[in-house]
């Protein structure tokens, strides 16, 4: 959406693959949808160098609402939970530089059972400006007729325009969309900052994989469409949660930047493994997701259980992702003429060549001869920046 909002993908925080619908403050205090756990979570982002890698956004998921709306129709916080109210909660976020986001629902009920915003899109949209909010994630579940889904999605976009606070507008308008026809990405762009298209994220390979291949399988729907104002969005980064190993951890953070995904790590930024912390804060893939050419990725071959995932970039560069997607045996080699032939642009007649994934290496300049093979371990993700080079190929790296 031209809103001047999202030019680049969103960066933050959002508390519902980890935190889910967890409301029992009586027994559970620590973890439970409080707003003690958004002012320890921007507490940290803050103070562990969250905020100084571009993570901007807090973000509110499903469970926060009383379940009645107050005497005006307009929705309220649970006052156990949020006894100082979202406005509190938001000035909180800007006096320490981020930014809060909400959730709500299109339909009657939210996902999770709490008041929907059905009938109510102008006063809801009015409330979450008042309060200061800058994100809305409005979801799809409980729309009486799903016909009525795009103009819901539309009139909440209208009603949050007409309040005159910049409100980025995260939608999950396709993914309801998709379960009856094919969506209209075009109005979808118009109307949304980012939009969710596919099933919700889990912290299991199996799901991080699922997502990619729905992903490279829709490429030619989804991906003409995003750019600097609006992106598809496969769902938050589950990094330094449990069911993920390293390797699967990289290859998440790796696609989530070639795929220009808003950057929503959904984990407890209060305890997170220093390995996890790195990768999330890893300024190299950061500035991959962040690049201001806006183009997103395609998958570009699967060729002997490998998948090359390629996105141009500015001054003529491009990120390069190879993952093997052979779940058993050891690290395999992946010759890196292929990866450059895939790029041949930058790399005529010569191209400087820096891996970012696993480790951090200036492979230099190589040309079309080059023998370097590329270690992949299974389930991992060699990535690579690829920029057009002037100067002497490097002949000690050639072997
Ligand atoms: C849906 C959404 C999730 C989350 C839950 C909350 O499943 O896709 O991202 O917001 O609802 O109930």
């Amino acid at each position: 959406m031209d809103n001047g909002l999202a030019l680049t993908p969103t960066m933050g925080w959002l508390h519902w693959e980890r935190f889910m619908c967890n409301t029992d403050c009586d027994t559970d205090p620590h973890n439970c949808i409080s707003e003690k756990l958004y002012m320890e979570m921007a507490d940290v982002m803050v103070k562990d160098g969250w905020k100084e890698a571009g993570y901007e956004y807090v973000c509110i998921d499903d469970c926060w609402p009383s379940r009645e709306r107050d005497p005006k129709g307009r929705l309220q916080a649970d006052p156990k939970r949020f006894p100082g109210g979202i406005k509190k909660l938001a000035d909180y976020m800007h006096s320490k530089g981020l930014k809060l986001g909400i959730y709500a629902d299109v339909g009657t009920e939210t996902c999770a059972g709490y008041p929907g915003s059905l009938g109510h899109y102008d006063t809801d949209a009015e409330t979450f400006a008042q309060w200061g909010v800058d994100l809305l994630k409005f979801d799809g579940c409980n729309m009486p007729n799903w016909t009525l889904l795009a103009g819901g999605y539309i009139n909440m976009s209208i009603a949050l325009n007409k309040t005159g606070r910049s409100i980025l507008y995260s939608c999950e308008w396709p993914l309801y969309e998709w379960q009856f026809h094919q969506p209209n990405y075009t109005a979808i762009q118009q109307t949304c900052n980012h939009w969710r298209n596919f099933a919700d994220v889990y912290d299991s390979w199996s799901s991080v994989k699922t997502i990619l291949d729905w992903t490279a399988d829709h490429q030619n729907f989804i991906v003409p469409v995003a750019g600097p104002g609006g992106w598809n969005d496969p769902d938050m980064l589950v990094i330094g949660n449990f069911g993920l190993s390293r390797d699967q951890q990289e290859t998440q953070m790796a696609l989530w930047a070639i795929m220009a995904a808003p950057l929503l790590m959904s984990n407890d930024l209060r305890a997170i493994d220093s390995q996890s912390r790195q990768l999330l804060q890893n300024r190299h893939i950061i500035a991959i997701n962040q690049d201001p050419l806006g183009k997103q990725g395609t998958r570009k071959v699967k060729v002997n259980g490998f998948e090359v995932w390629e996105r141009p970039l500015s001054n003529g560069r491009q990120a390069l992702a190879v993952t093997n997607r052979q779940e058993i045996g050891g690290p395999r080699n992946f010759p890196l003429i292929l990866a450059i032939l895939l790029t041949w642009k930058s790399c005529i007649p010569q191209c400087n060549v820096t891996q970012i994934l696993p480790q951090y290496r200036e492979l230099g300049v190589q040309v079309l001869f080059t023998k370097l093979q590329l270690p992949v371990n299974p389930t991992g993700t060699a990535l690579l920046v690829i920029s057009p080079a002037t100067g002497k190929p490097c002949s000690k790296q050639q072997s």
